[in-house]
């Protein structure tokens, strides 16, 4: 597993696409939803034919989606990486419970709404004694695409993590009738433009849209509209940091 986690990457071109190599498997994947409406889980849609290397569209204009048709040359695609470089601990807000520790990090939140199902996570930490909130606040974390929540153990400080296979899923939001972003899971190395590499973590979700304003990383820009996004980053405090 760790031979195979060295050679594989994914490569960000200044203004261009993703280069994955290393035999990445890629699949399709998409949000389903429980009874409430509340985003619950991802079920497999597609499986790509497994390619050695290939290149993902990171503007959101190629015709020949999800790998890059070059498009982003005519068009004037401005790709720079705005995203903070400190690592997600010293990123991340901490919030506890009986049983149960949350961090935080808003900034990667790629709003695929998992987070929400039965009175929101926050509520289910503070509730953890319980077996029933605390169990779905760990459905709850452990889905996460962006890894912007991460639930810990208290009696043993350890993750809830899941072993993924590393991999890298396309997420269809059928929700709210759109493409989500790349769901990067399993520690791949992410290496900027700059040639410097991206804390490797289990989980995080890049643009593919083009649209984030903290690029290469997803921030919901796919579906939300630029006053929702507003309200979002001053309920968290994002534009004082
Ligand atoms: S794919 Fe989510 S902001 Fe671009």
């Amino acid at each position: 597993m760790d031979k195979d986690k060295k050679e594989m990457k994914i490569k960000i071109v200044k203004n261009g696409p993703y280069i994955v190599s290393g035999g990445v498997p890629l699949y399709q994947q998409v949000i389903v939803t429980d009874e409430a409406g509340h985003t619950k889980d991802l079920m497999d849609e597609k499986q790509y034919p497994v390619k050695e290397t290939y290149t993902l569209c990171r503007c959101g204009e190629s015709k020949d989606k999800p790998y890059c048709d070059g498009t982003h040359v005519g068009t004037g695609f401005d790709g720079t990486e705005t995203a903070s470089r400190k690592p997600y601990l010293e990123k991340a807000e901490i919030f506890e419970g009986p049983e149960l520790k949350l961090t935080d990090a808003h900034e990667f939140c790629d709003h695929s709404r998992f987070c929400l199902r039965s009175g929101g996570i926050r509520n289910l930490i503070e509730k953890s004694s319980d077996p029933e909130a605390k169990q779905t606040a760990i459905e709850e974390a452990m889905i996460c695409p962006s890894g912007r929540l991460v639930l810990w153990d208290k009696k043993t400080g350890k993750p809830f993590e899941k072993e993924f296979e590393p991999s890298i899923v396309l997420v269809h939001d059928e929700q709210k009738k759109c493409q989500g972003p790349i769901w990067v899971r399993g520690k791949i190395p992410i290496e900027s433009a700059d040639g410097t590499l991206y804390e490797a973590r289990n989980r995080v979700t890049l643009c593919r849209c083009g649209k984030s304003e903290n690029k290469p990383y997803c921030d919901g820009s796919h579906w939300m509209t630029a006053q929702q996004k507003l309200k979002f980053r001053k309920k968290w405090g994002l534009d004082e940091e």
